[in-house]
């Protein structure tokens, strides 16, 4: 498909205008959103969700998936968002151990503790995604797991962000290609890319 918008190595985002872009949707977020529990369930199953573990949830939006911690019995959930609008309503739906924190993840300082970090549905909208997953190396302990993951294919992911969303995207990386970026840190297990959904996911081999 030919998205001349969507050039991945275009790094022209202004995060003024992910945050505007999300603080206006953020009132219908949850109503408009297609959940499917299937999917997010085998996601989670792959980031490694499990009882106890400490979670760093990435631009956690309105907290779509709070619930499935929650089930998941998870000892610890940072959810992280830069849309004040998302994070206030994730924020409401938040009960320990879920805290919410209104921030750009990548000017907070990673504590190299946490066991699994989740990016789910959001990696387009960071415009350097080595930089990203750097950063994020930086918040889990030796072993500790990265998944970034897309409840649609990637095909659909970038007509989704080829409109109005496109001030704010670049075009997803094909699977490999994102494996290939994870695996300067990560030793990554998972790199499924199918019609309809996207999973890449590693454990952290060293500290950076
Ligand atoms: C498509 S939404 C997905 C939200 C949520 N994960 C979901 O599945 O409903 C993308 C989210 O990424 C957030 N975001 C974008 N850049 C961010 C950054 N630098 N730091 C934290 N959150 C960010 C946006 O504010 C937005 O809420």
């Amino acid at each position: 498909m030919n998205l001349p918008c969507l050039d991945h190595h275009h790094t022209g985002i202004d995060k003024r205008d992910v945050v505007a872009f999300f603080d206006e949707l953020a009132p219908g977020w949850d109503r408009d959103l297609i959940m499917d529990r299937d999917k997010i369930k085998l996601i989670l199953d792959t980031a490694d969700i499990h009882p106890g573990v400490r979670v760093l949830d990435v631009a956690c939006g309105t907290g779509v998936l709070f619930p499935f911690y929650v089930h998941r019995q998870v000892r610890e959930v940072l959810a992280v968002d830069i849309a004040p609008e998302m994070a206030k309503i994730a924020a409401a739906k938040a009960r320990p151990p879920i805290r919410v924190l209104c921030r750009d993840i990548q000017a907070l300082p990673g504590t190299g503790d946490y066991d699994c970090c989740v990016v789910y549905n959001a990696f387009p909208h960071f415009p350097d995604p080595a930089g990203l997953v750097r950063d994020l190396a930086a918040w889990l302990r030796p072993g500790g797991r990265l998944t970034i993951a897309h409840s649609m294919g990637i095909e659909q992911l970038n007509r989704h962000h080829s409109g109005r969303a496109a001030q704010v995207s670049v075009g997803m990386l094909p699977a490999e290609e994102l494996a290939g970026i994870l695996g300067k840190w990560f030793q990554v297990d998972t790199a499924v890319s199918d019609r309809e959904k996207y999973i890449v996911s590693g454990t952290l081999q060293k500290k950076n």
